[in-house]
C-alpha cells in the first residue's frame, strides 16, 4: 500500500477494529453492499453487463462508491467478482443474473487443470488495478480488496455453476487428490497475485471469500483446503494489511479459518459472536453477523436483532459489524442506512 494511503487511514475505525484496537465508533460495512438492492445500481446495470462493468473502471468505481454514499459505511469493497481472475486468463464464464457464475466447460480431469495459467495482474486485469487506484484517490474510508478462496472458486469450476451439495468437487478431492491439489494450488497462486496487486495499488485490507467452505468437515478442510488458503495469507503477511477470512456455515471451521492466517474471521448468523470468540485465538478479530434475511423485516425487528449481535460481542474492540452473508436483493436500502446509524451510535 502506498505510504500516503496507509497514513490517511491509520485511525480509520474499520482498520482499528480489524487490529483489535478501540475505535471512535463501531465500524460497519455490508458484504454485497453494491448490487441490486440499490436502485442506482440497477440503473447502472441497465447500461452494461457484469463483466463489462468490472472491465470499465469508471463504472466499477461508481458501483463501489454508491453504497458508501448511500449508507455511510466504514469501508468500501472493490466492485468485481471472485471469478474475474479465472475469466481473465481465458476460462469461459458467464455471470447469470439470479444464478451466479456458470462455466462453459467444467473442470473434471488433470488436463482441465492445465487450462489454468499463472495470472499477471498488470497484463491480465489492468482494469482492476486502475479501478483500485482511482478509488483510493476518491474514498474517505478504506478500500477492501478481495479474492475468491481456492475451494470456493474450484467448486464453481468443477460443478460448472452454483451447487447445493458440492458433490463433484468433493468426489474429485477424495478420488484424485493429486489433481485436486494441483487445482487449488493454481487457484491459490492466482488469488495471491491478485490480492497483492490490489494492496500495492492502494487497498487497505483484503477479504478472502471461501463462501462455500462450510460444505466440508474439519478433517477434509484441514487436509484438502487449508494448505492452499494458508499459503495465500502467508504470502500477504509482509504487506501489513488486515486479512479477513469468510465463509458461510463455517461454525465447525472457525478455528481453522483463523489458523489459516487470518487477522479477522467472518462469522455467519448461525454462531453467536460470543461462541465464535471462544473458537478463535485471542487477538483474532471477528466480523459479522446479522442474518441478511432479518433486513427484510420491519425496522423494530432489525433493531432488536442488531442489538442482540452487539450484545453478543459485548465490549470487545475487535469487532467489525456486518451481515452474516451478502445483502439480499430485496432489502430496503433505508433499512441498511438506519442499521449503520444504529451501529455507529452503539457504545
Ligand atoms: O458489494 C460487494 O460485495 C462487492 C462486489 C462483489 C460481487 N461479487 C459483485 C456481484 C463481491 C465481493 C462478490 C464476491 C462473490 N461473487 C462471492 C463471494 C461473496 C458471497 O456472496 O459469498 C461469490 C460466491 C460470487 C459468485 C457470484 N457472482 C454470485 C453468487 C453472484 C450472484 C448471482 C445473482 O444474480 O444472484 C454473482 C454475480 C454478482 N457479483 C452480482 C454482484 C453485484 C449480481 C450481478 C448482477 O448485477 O446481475
Amino acid at each position: 500500500m502506498p505510504p500516503a494511503v496507509r497514513d490517511r487511514f491509520a485511525d480509520a475505525p474499520f482498520l482499528r477494529a480489524c487490529r483489535g484496537e478501540a475505535a471512535a465508533h463501531k465500524p460497519v460495512w455490508f458484504m454485497r453492499q453494491a448490487g441490486r438492492a440499490l436502485p442506482e445500481y440497477r440503473a447502472l446495470r441497465e447500461k452494461a453487463g457484469m463483466f463489462e462493468m468490472i472491465r470499465t473502471p469508471e463504472l466499477a468505481v461508481e458501483a463501489t462508491l454508491q453504497p458508501v454514499r448511500r449508507y455511510g459505511v466504514d469501508a468500501a469493497i472493490l466492485f468485481s467478482d471472485i471469478v474475474v481472475p479465472v475469466e481473465a486468463i481465458g476460462i469461459r464464464i458467464e455471470l447469470k443474473p439470479g444464478v451466479g457464475p456458470v462455466i462453459d466447460q467444467p473442470f473434471r480431469t488433470a488436463a482441465d487443470v492445465e487450462r489454468l495459467r499463472p495470472i499477471e495482474p498488470e497484463a491480465d486485469i489492468p482494469y482492476v488495478i486502475e479501478t483500485v487506484r482511482a478509488l483510493v484517490g476518491e474514498l474517505d474510508v478504506p478500500l477492501i480488496g478481495f479474492a475468491g478462496a481456492p475451494f470456493t472458486v474450484a467448486s464453481y469450476l468443477v460443478e460448472g455453476g452454483p451447487s447445493r451439495d458440492h458433490a463433484r468437487t468433493k468426489a474429485l478431492m477424495h478420488e484424485d487428490p493429486a489433481t485436486w491439489h494441483a487445482l487449488v494450488d493454481a487457484l491459490a497462486d492466482m488469488a495471491l497475485a491478485t490480492l497483492r496487486a490490489q494492496v500495492e495499488a492502494g487497498a487497505s485490507a483484503i477479504q478472502l471469500f471461501d463462501s462455500w467452505a462450510g460444505a466440508l468437515n474439519p478433517d477434509d478442510y484441514r487436509q484438502h483446503v487449508l494448505p492452499a488458503s494458508s499459503r495465500i495469507f502467508a504470502g500477504l503477511a509482509d504487506l501489513g494489511v488486515p486479512r479477513i477470512h469468510f465463509g458461510v456455515a463455517t461454525g465447525e471451521l472457525l478455528p481453522l479459518l483463523a489458523e489459516a492466517g487470518a487477522d479477522v474471521v467472518g462469522v455467519d448468523w448461525r454462531v453467536p459472536l460470543r461462541a465464535a470468540r471462544s473458537r478463535v485465538p485471542a487477538g483474532v478479530a471477528l466480523q459479522g453477523n446479522l442474518d441478511p434475511a432479518i433486513c427484510l423485516a420491519d425496522w423494530p425487528v432489525v433493531e432488536a436483532e442488531a442489538r442482540k449481535v452487539l450484545a453478543s460481542n459485548g465490549e470487545h474492540p475487535g469487532h467489525v459489524f456486518n451481515l452474516g452473508h451478502g445483502v439480499l436483493p430485496d432489502t430496503d436500502p433505508d433499512t441498511l442506512a438506519r442499521l449503520v446509524e444504529l451501529v455507529h451510535s452503539s457504545p
